[in-house]
């Protein structure tokens, strides 16, 4: 995966924040309206810190493709997760939705190049075999 492809993520990244701040609320909103049943599982998370942290990974996944390391990290969470009760497509679907976010979120800044990069990025991640 070229620079290029981690480049437009990260430049597209910076421009929903500069557009709408903090994303996290909008893309939980979204995982809770797609997958309601998955609300409660972050009962324990009343600071909104485990929720922060784990969009913090997704987008490290898609920015930083470091000799297979996102790959191992996204195995052994696929696994985590499931034994909480996220099976796997449901874990894979999280970026899709994380895009989908940021896209409405940039609104104009949102090219075809940032689309194209992004799609690829999340087939290369989700691509990675429990
Ligand atoms: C729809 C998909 C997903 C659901 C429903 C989900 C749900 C959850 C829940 C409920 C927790 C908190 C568990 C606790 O109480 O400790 C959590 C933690 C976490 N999630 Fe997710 N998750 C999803 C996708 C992902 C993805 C795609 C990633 C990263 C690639 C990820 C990374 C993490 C991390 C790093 C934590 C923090 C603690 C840990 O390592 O378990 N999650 N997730």
């Amino acid at each position: 995966m070229g620079e290029t492809t981690m480049d437009l993520i990260a430049n597209s990244l910076d421009a929903v924040v500069a557009r709408a701040g903090d994303p996290a609320t909008p893309i939980y909103a979204r995982l809770f309206a797609e997958f309601p049943e998955t609300e409660p599982r972050f009962i324990r998370d009343v600071s909104g810190a485990i929720r922060a942290e784990m969009l913090t990974m997704v987008f490290d996944c898609l920015m930083h493709a470091d000799g297979g390391y996102q790959n191992n990290l996204i195995r052994a969470e696929r696994v985590n997760h499931d034994g909480f009760g996220t099976d796997n497509p449901t874990f894979d679907r999280f970026f899709w939705i994380v895009r989908d976010v940021c896209r409405e979120l940039a609104g104009p800044d949102w090219s075809a190049d940032i689309d194209a990069a992004w799609t690829a990025r999340i087939d290369q991640v989700t691509a990675t075999t429990v």
